[in-house]
């Protein structure tokens, strides 16, 4: 087995050929253990049967710990309307019952799909917990005043930012960011900086959401929650009765 140390040396060599190779050991070979035998995720003994109070039992669990520096980052997918799928990572910023919300540029590749195609996946894999939650719904693009609360929160540098950068453009240099930041640091140096209009809050209205818990044995806990109405059409048996309108069930791992 290889242990997490060992992970540092997992680097590129160039070899005199020119050619580059994955140096040291296989990549197919790491494996980590999981978790204890006893500790698994069972239908009739869950935190909760509500999805969203659930994750925000995870997600707590998750933010208490030191071995876990970001909880909130999530990777997103979406996709053209044609179906060419593309995934980044973005900071999931808030989360109720109505949903889970990140901002980002509206112009942007992601903004771009969002608009033809309202429509995500959301993943988030905290490592330290053996423990993964798969959000998938539909977007709803936030409005002007409730993008511009939060944006009203951010640091000014974070804001200057979102005015400096035209998200997945093309530029020709580093400089040509560096340059605009600086000019703008000095505009806004007295004033308040106003949410530009293309910097927006969305959020994912999720119609399923699996929680995934990693097992020593491999044999990993998958609990998947659907709306009701949605699991009653897809006639999809070995549901358990959920909380507000979820009904839940396992998926083979
Ligand atoms: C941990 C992490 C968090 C990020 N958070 C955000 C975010 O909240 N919003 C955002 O627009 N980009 C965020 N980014 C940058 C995106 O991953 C991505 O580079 C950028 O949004 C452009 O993606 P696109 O061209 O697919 O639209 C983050 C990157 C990382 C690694």
């Amino acid at each position: 087995m290889i242990s997490s140390g060992n992970l540092s040396k997992l680097c590129l060599r160039r070899l005199s050929t020119g050619t580059i190779r994955m140096a040291d050991f296989s990549v197919a070979q790491l494996r980590v253990s999981y978790r204890d035998k006893g500790d698994l995720l069972i239908e009739n003994s869950l935190e909760s049967k509500n999805p969203f109070q659930l994750f925000d039992i995870w997600f707590k669990k998750a933010s208490e710990r030191d071995d876990v520096r970001q909880p909130n980052a999530a990777c997103l997918a979406t996709a053209t309307k044609s179906g060419i799928p593309s995934a980044r990572f973005v900071l999931l910023k808030s989360f109720d019952e109505s949903g889970f919300t990140f901002y980002t540029n509206s112009e942007s590749r992601k903004g771009r799909e969002l608009d033809e195609n309202p429509v995500a996946a959301m993943t988030i894999y905290w490592d330290a917990l053996d423990r993964s939650v798969r959000i998938e719904g539909s977007v709803d693009k936030l409005g002007e005043s409730e993008s511009a609360e939060y944006f009203n929160t951010r640091p000014k540098a974070s804001q200057i930012g979102a005015h400096v950068s035209r998200q997945s453009t093309v530029i020709a240099g580093r400089e040509v960011l560096s340059e605009l930041n600086e000019k703008l640091e000095a505009e806004y140096a007295d004033k308040p900086v106003p949410k530009p209009s293309y910097w927006n809050g969305y959020k994912i209205v999720p119609r399923t959401m699996e929680f995934w818990q990693g097992q020593s044995d491999r044999l990993h806990d998958r609990l998947v929650f659907e709306r009701a109405e949605q699991a009653a059409e897809k006639q999809i048996s070995g549901c358990h009765p959920g909380e507000n309108g979820w009904v839940l069930y396992r998926l083979s791992p």
